[in-house]
């Protein structure tokens, strides 16, 4: 039987060249923060244990994960990797196989990480390893000349020779827990950075002729950190293109995949169509042949088969059904439930309101705190006065009901079935259904009246 799989995330560096007061792990790539992306890849391991070491930044990390099963672990003082995955492992059981991660690393792939894993299976020491064309910071891999790795060597304190080697640390690690225990404690830190150094644990194992495994990630973003604004723009970039990537081998339709952002999770039906510039946040379903149009903000919604959503519509917590049109320029805000057919148009909000099948609202509107009955049409320039000054209060219009343009309806009211309002009414009173109620002065003409004319100034 396999040793049971603790992680340990280190996260407790302090990010200076991000120029923050936001500890470097709460920057948010694609919506969320950095840790959360190497939380939900350590989840998706189904380890026995979950520790992350804090500390930058006090208590703000800690606090930023509420409800995720972590084990806490504060470093006092940032005295360097080696010193950080040290706090973590008094509560790290034996047996146990540990898996390193960084919460500065954020597109790591559950795939690489058991391919790390069952290269450590038979107790030994496993780093995940890479080659690049520029080694920049990394540490440097060096091996002996029957090819065993022997060492690694912080760029920092890296001879010219050390320095020139292309295959790089990653930091992504597993280790059998009673030999690391016993590594850590024979750190120290005679370096460049008066740290201990994680990775001079290789050099000891070594010693102890522990022959330590390597293997490579599929793909290099995998193991790309961030460490200034400028990387987390990259691998923002990054990771849009990929969920861009996923969306296209599904099957949508993207007029442009790097004018796109997915900040969430977004689930599509056959033959989704989505033009440029459209942000998802929050978890956003579309059914079959969707249309999104261009500059599309999106969050948290549901969208029904059929339906276009013309350009530059804000959409917010809202359930959309079936072939329904909105937009342009339409704004929908939370706990708002359209039916099928329905027509929302320019300039029109609607906000926690119910509208039934088949109503259109095209022009100049607000709906709020409504019920909208089936086939009702909104005049342009209705409004819903739902809000008192002190207290919210609903409008119900019924079935088929006509709002001619410019109406009030002053909540709470209701308009039955069928009624017709008369254009610029101000409606206080409930208006019966099948029947036109209108609010109108007289229109008066004054025959004879002179326009004034300006004074000459003499
Ligand atoms: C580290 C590795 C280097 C590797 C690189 C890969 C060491 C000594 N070096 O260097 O070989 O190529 O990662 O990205 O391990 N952290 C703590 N407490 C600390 C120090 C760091 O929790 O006291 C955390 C940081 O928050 C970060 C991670 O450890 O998530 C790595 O630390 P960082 O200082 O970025 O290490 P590098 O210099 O990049
Ligand atoms: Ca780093």
């Amino acid at each position: 039987m396999p040793a049971p799989l603790e992680i340990v995330i280190l996260a407790a560096g302090q990010g200076k060249r991000m120029a923050s007061d936001i500890p470097k792990v709460l920057h948010d790539l694609a919506g969320k923060p950095l840790l959360a992306h190497v939380l939900d890849t350590a989840q998706a391991l189904k380890p026995e244990a979950i520790h992350v070491v804090y500390g930058h930044g006090g208590e703000r990390v800690r606090d930023a994960f509420p409800e995720t099963p972590v084990k806490w672990v504060r470093q006092e003082e940032q005295n360097g990797t080696g010193h950080a995955l040290a706090q973590a492992m008094p509560a790290v059981a034996d047996p146990a196989t540990v898996l390193v991660l960084f919460g500065d690393v954020p597109l790591i792939r559950p795939q690489t990480l058991k391919v790390l894993l069952a290269a450590s299976a038979s107790g030994n020491l496993a780093l995940l390893t890479a080659e690049l064309a520029d080694p920049g910071g990394y540490g440097r891999i060096l091996r002996n000349p029957a090819g065993k790795v022997v060492r690694i060597a912080e760029s920092r304190d890296a001879t010219p020779a050390e320095a020139a080697v292309r295959e790089i640390n990653t930091g992504f690690m597993a280790a059998p827990s009673a030999r690391l225990k016993k590594w850590l404690s024979g750190l120290n830190n005679r370096n460049a950075q008066g740290e201990y150094y994680l990775t001079d644990i290789i050099g000891l194992a070594v010693a102890e002729g522990v022959s330590i495994a390597t293997c490579t990630p599929a793909d290099i973003s995998e193991i790309l950190g961030v460490n200034s604004k400028q990387e987390l723009a990259q691998l923002e970039r990054i990771h849009q293109r990929q969920q861009a990537e996923k969306l296209m081998q599904q099957g949508v339709t993207l007029r442009d995949p790097a004018r796109l952002d997915v900040r969430g999770e977004l689930r599509c039906g056959r033959d989704v169509v989505i033009d440029v510039n459209v942000i998802f946040e929050g978890k956003v379903t579309l059914g079959d042949r969707v249309h999104i149009g261009p500059n599309n903000f999106i969050r948290d919604c549901t969208i029904g088969t059929d339906t276009a959503i013309l350009p530059n519509c804000v959409l917010e917590g809202a359930d959309i059904g079936t072939s329904c049109r909105i937009g342009p320029f339409s704004r929908i805000r939370p706990e708002t439930k359209l039916a099928a057919q329905v027509h929302v148009g320019n300039f029109v909000e609607v906000k926690k309101s119910e509208i039934g099948e088949g109503a259109k609202m095209n022009h100049l509107t607000y709906i709020g705190d409504s019920t909208v009955g089936c086939d009702a049409n909104i005049g342009a320039g209705t409004i819903t006065c739902n809000y008192d000054g002190v207290n919210k209060h609903r409008t119900v219009i019924g079935d088929h009901a006509f709002i001619g343009s410019n109406t009030a309806l002053v909540a709470p009211v209701t308009v039955g079935a069928g009624a017709v309002i008369g254009a610029g009414s101000v409606i206080s009173r409930d208006a019966p259904g099948g029947a036109l109620t209108l609010t109108r002065a007289e229109q008066v003409t004054r025959l004879g009246w002179k326009r004034p004319v300006k004074k000459s100034n003499k």
